[in-house]
């Protein structure tokens, strides 16, 4: 099929060579016009696996372009996918501005009936209001537009493999005519009939995904139930870990024996400094605008959020106390990305955390593998150190902001020798403790339990759980 894709951040850009990839033919166009001529030059304006690969291996079977012309773009397919951003007002309502500038642009440019696809995340009912809006800015053209939702349940760091092998797909449509399209478009994902370009042949074993035909307004509201909901769960676990900290438990013992039971599975129990990224913080405070707007009780997703919110302050407090004042203090910073496995900063826990000690004037050397450049943006005056170990150079405490997977394997006995005082704090749990402490350092993680909390629990009557 011919698809448009409006918008070229990183879900348009992963959804385009996808669907590419998938075998359909797709122009993409973005009102950034440097955007698409660096696109153009090669250079992705993100950083996320396996997508370069893929962009390139399109565009050379001219299945994938790029273009600064909208209306080009706009009459190019047959189905339209709108990705534009969607950020939070100051209210925490979405903004909707971009998704008017396209229907707007959608009428006036097309030049024949179009099926129109949300993609970006959107609050219930923008569908009708996009259908509505196309039908009257495009009252003279003689088109008619049908509308459906796509939700996305991409993640960062594993976007182009999630969009392969999804768990499920979503399509919230209005009419037959439009359910036959979505099916058509994502057949090869149902059929499992496309070469995956990322294993290679030896994908892992999955079922084929559920393909599931909602209401629109159904579908717009799976997408911010599900984030909604991880972001619960992450603050249930942060919830636990203070629990566990404070009274002498260890966390990653609690959250495991927890993700056994089936009912509550496994994933999005980590604790640490909190969910960040562009999606579930502004996603939970768009459902929260939503819920008060339908007069629903939504105190359980504003606890989650408040909880989250805190857990920087929290971190802080361990500083404050290991450190007590953390002016002039010189301290080391691993990870600044949001999560793993991306260059993205956005609402990232570490740019709060670092905005926080700078405030407190501490001295900050800082480290991650994809995410300095845009940190630079934003914390000029920082050192950014090229090696991850010269954070710890006379450093008197090393915390620890995303789990890189990298930053197990660093030399920790260099490191121990290279600080000024050996002191980490894991804000992620990434590194064990026992081996750090028998290396020599003073280790920190979250939810663990503290000598304070280990003898409290002792003055109790209870044994420490270490
Ligand atoms: C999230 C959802 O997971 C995707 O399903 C959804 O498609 C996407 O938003 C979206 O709306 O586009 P993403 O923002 O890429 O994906 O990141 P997550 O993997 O959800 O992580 C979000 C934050 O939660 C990160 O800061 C991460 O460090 C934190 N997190 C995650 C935890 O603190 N603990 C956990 O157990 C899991």
């Amino acid at each position: 099929m011919r698809i448009s894709i409006m918008g070229c951040g990183y879900v348009g850009l992963v959804t385009g060579a996808c669907l590419a990839e998938m075998g359909h033919d797709v122009v993409c166009t973005d009102n950034d016009g440097g955007k698409i001529e660096r696109l153009n030059q090669g250079a992705l304006p993100i950083y996320e696996p396996n997508l370069g690969d893929i962009v390139v291996r399109n565009e050379k079977a001219k299945r994938l372009s790029f273009t600064a012309n909208l209306g080009e773009a706009v009459r190019f397919g047959d189905a339209i996918f709108i990705c534009v951003g969607t950020p939070p007002l100051q209210d925490g309502d979405a903004d909707l501005s971009a998704m008017d500038s396209a229907a707007r642009l959608i009428a006036a440019e097309a030049r024949s009936s179009k099926l129109v696809i949300e993609k970006s995340t959107v609050p219930m009912q923008t569908g009708q209001k996009l259908k509505r809006a196309l039908g009257i800015y495009a009252r003279n053209s003689g088109c008619s537009f049908s509308v459906a939702s796509n939700p996305e349940f991409l993640c960062e760091g594993t976007a182009v493999a999630d969009f392969l092998h999804p768990d499920r797909i979503v399509i919230g449509v209005g009419d037959e005519h439009t359910e036959v399209q979505l099916r058509e478009i994502y057949r090869p994902l149902v059929e499992q009939t496309i070469a995956c370009p990322i294993h290679n042949g030896n994908c892992p074993p999955k079922p084929a995904p559920r393909l599931l035909v909602t209401s629109i307004n159904s579908a717009e509201l799976i997408k911010h139930a599900c984030n909604s909901f991880l972001a619960v769960k992450i603050s249930y676990a942060n919830l636990i870990a203070d629990i566990c900290e404070n009274m002498g438990a260890d966390v990653d013992e609690v959250v495991e024996a927890m993700g056994l039971d089936p009912r509550i599975g496994p994933h999005f129990l980590r604790p640490g400094l909190g969910f960040g990224g562009f999606c579930l913080p502004k996603d939970v405070q768009a459902f929260i605008r939503l819920g008060q707007k339908a007069s629903v009780d939504v105190s359980l997703l504003k606890d989650a959020e408040c909880i989250n919110k805190n857990r920087i302050e929290s971190f802080l407090a361990k500083a404050r106390q290991a450190l007590w004042i953390l002016k002039d203090k010189r301290i080391g910073i691993l990870g600044l990305a949001f999560k793993p496995g991306t260059d993205d900063i956005r609402f990232a826990p570490a740019t709060e955390l670092i905005s926080r000690l700078l405030q407190e004037q501490a001295k900050l050397q800082v480290y991650d593998p994809e995410a300095m450049e845009k940190t630079k943006v934003l914390f000029p005056s920082i050192r950014y150190c090229d090696d991850p170990h010269d954070v710890a150079d006379g450093a008197e405490a090393l915390m620890i902001a995303t789990e890189w997977p990298v930053f197990k394997t660093l030399d920790w006995r260099r490191i121990e020798r290279s600080m000024s005082r050996p002191l980490i704090l894991d804000g992620r749990n990434l590194l064990s403790g026992e081996e750090m402490t028998a290396l020599g350092f003073e280790y920190r993680g979250v939810g663990k339990p503290t000598d304070e909390s280990a003898h409290a629990a002792a003055h109790h009557g209870q044994a420490p759980s270490r």
